[in-house]
């Protein structure tokens, strides 16, 4: 028979195996994009044009440029939603158009990586973690 303390031993042992198994399954369940802490929702057309919500990565950027790249030579205003932006602008080099030129970072032809919001989303900054922003591409 087996002792209470090789079945708590055991129990363990099995606990800990479920807990190896689930992560290795969530390192490759983990392919759909999840939106951050302080990712900004930009959202003044995209609807009403039938594109998904654009959805920008902030602290993404603020590692990889200076503040003042943005905020003071590409004269983005401190404020979500706050700069007018659309895609006659972009594609003539203005805002996001000034780095997405597949220059300095990917072109403006991948439409679904800044358009990858939940549809209806109103234009704020994210700060939670816990709600869902990014919607999965349609397949
Ligand atoms: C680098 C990021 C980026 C890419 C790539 C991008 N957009 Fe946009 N787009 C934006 C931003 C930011 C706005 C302003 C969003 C708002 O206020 O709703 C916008 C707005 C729009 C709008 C509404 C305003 C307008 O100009 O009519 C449409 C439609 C649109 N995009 C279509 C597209 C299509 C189609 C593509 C791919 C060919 C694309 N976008 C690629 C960032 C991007
Ligand atoms: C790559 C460009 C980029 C860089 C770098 C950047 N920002 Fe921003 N920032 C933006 C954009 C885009 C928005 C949203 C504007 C919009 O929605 O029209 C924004 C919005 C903001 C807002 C307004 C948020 C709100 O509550 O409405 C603040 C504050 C801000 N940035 C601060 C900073 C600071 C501080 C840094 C440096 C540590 C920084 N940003 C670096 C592009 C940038
Ligand atoms: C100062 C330059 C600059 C500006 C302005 C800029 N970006 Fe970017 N962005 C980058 C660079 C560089 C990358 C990384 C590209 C790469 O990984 O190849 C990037 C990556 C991204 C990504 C992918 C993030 C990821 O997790 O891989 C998104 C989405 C994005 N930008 C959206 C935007 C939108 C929307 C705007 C305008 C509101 C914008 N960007 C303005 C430079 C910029």
């Amino acid at each position: 028979m087996l002792g209470r303390r090789t079945i708590v031993r055991l129990s363990l042992v099995v606990a800990y195996v479920l807990i190896a198994v689930l992560c290795v399954t969530s390192l490759f369940n983990d392919n759909e994009a999840k939106a951050e802490y302080g990712d900004v929702v930009i959202n003044n057309y995209s609807d009403a044009a039938g594109m998904r919500p654009v959805v920008f990565p902030h602290w993404f950027h603020r590692i990889r440029f200076r503040c003042k790249v943005c905020h003071a030579d590409l004269g983005f205003k401190f404020k979500a939603g706050g700069n007018d932006i659309n895609m006659l602008k972009i594609f003539d080099g203005q805002f996001c158009g000034r780095c997405h030129n597949n220059s300095i970072a990917w072109g403006v032809e991948n439409c679904v990586l800044c358009h990858s919001g939940v549809p209806n989303m109103k234009t704020r900054v994210h700060n939670s973690t816990s709600d869902r922003l990014v919607a999965p591409v349609a397949k």
